[in-house]
């Protein structure tokens, strides 16, 4: 069901700024929604989704407040304080978020149904998702990009498969140039 979010959020007594704290998202918390929400087209009920590089866990966060139903949510970050972060922020699900290097390939020899990543050549991420398709075939993959890398996507227009809406109304908030959905592998 539908859960109000709310700009700020009392965790461990403190109030915060969630969505900032610990990502590296700039900007305002309905674009931060928005550009995500499109995710859930492709998550189905009960799906085992892994968010790679998932920061503080609010894109999970995010998905599972506006899934239609649930899925189980999983997330892996090289960086210890936001892995914190994300355990605070997904309490229930804090044994699937790992404090780990993705090339150390432990998530590796797991399957889920969805992978989401950055598509950032600086992290290197494609690379071994590529990999991950050859074993796990049926695994959707789902790269997004942050709008100001916008420039990219003309030199890999070859690759993109699928192009998100460069707007999405949500509730009364209308968004405009959202996070792209890069390429559904
Ligand atoms: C662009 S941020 C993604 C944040 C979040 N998924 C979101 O959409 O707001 C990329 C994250 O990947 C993590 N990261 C970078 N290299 C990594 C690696 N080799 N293994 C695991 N995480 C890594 C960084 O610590 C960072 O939190």
């Amino acid at each position: 069901m539908k859960k109000n979010l709310t700009h700020n959020s009392i965790i461990l007594g403190k109030t915060i700024k969630w969505w900032l704290e610990e990502s590296d998202f700039l900007g305002p918390f309905e674009k931060y929604i928005a550009s995500r929400i499109v995710f859930n087209n492709f998550i189905k009920h009960k799906d085992r989704v892994m968010d790679l590089g998932c920061a503080n866990g609010f894109l999970l966060y995010s998905l599972l407040q506006f899934h239609p139903s649930r899925f189980i949510p999983f997330g892996v970050d090289i960086n210890h304080k936001r892995i914190t972060w994300a355990r605070r922020l997904l309490p229930e699900f804090s044994l699937n978020l790992f404090c780990q290097n993705i090339f150390s390939c432990e998530w590796y020899h797991n399957h889920f149904d969805v992978v989401i990543a950055p598509w950032d050549r600086t992290y290197g991420f494609p690379s071994i998702i590529k990999k991950y398709k050859d074993r796990y075939p049926l695994t959707k993959i789902l790269f997004y990009l942050y709008d100001d890398d916008y420039t990219m996507f003309e030199k890999m227009e070859n690759q993109i498969k699928e192009f998100f809406p460069k707007s999405l109304k949500l509730g009364e908030i209308q968004v405009e140039k959202l996070v792209k959905l890069v390429c559904i592998l």
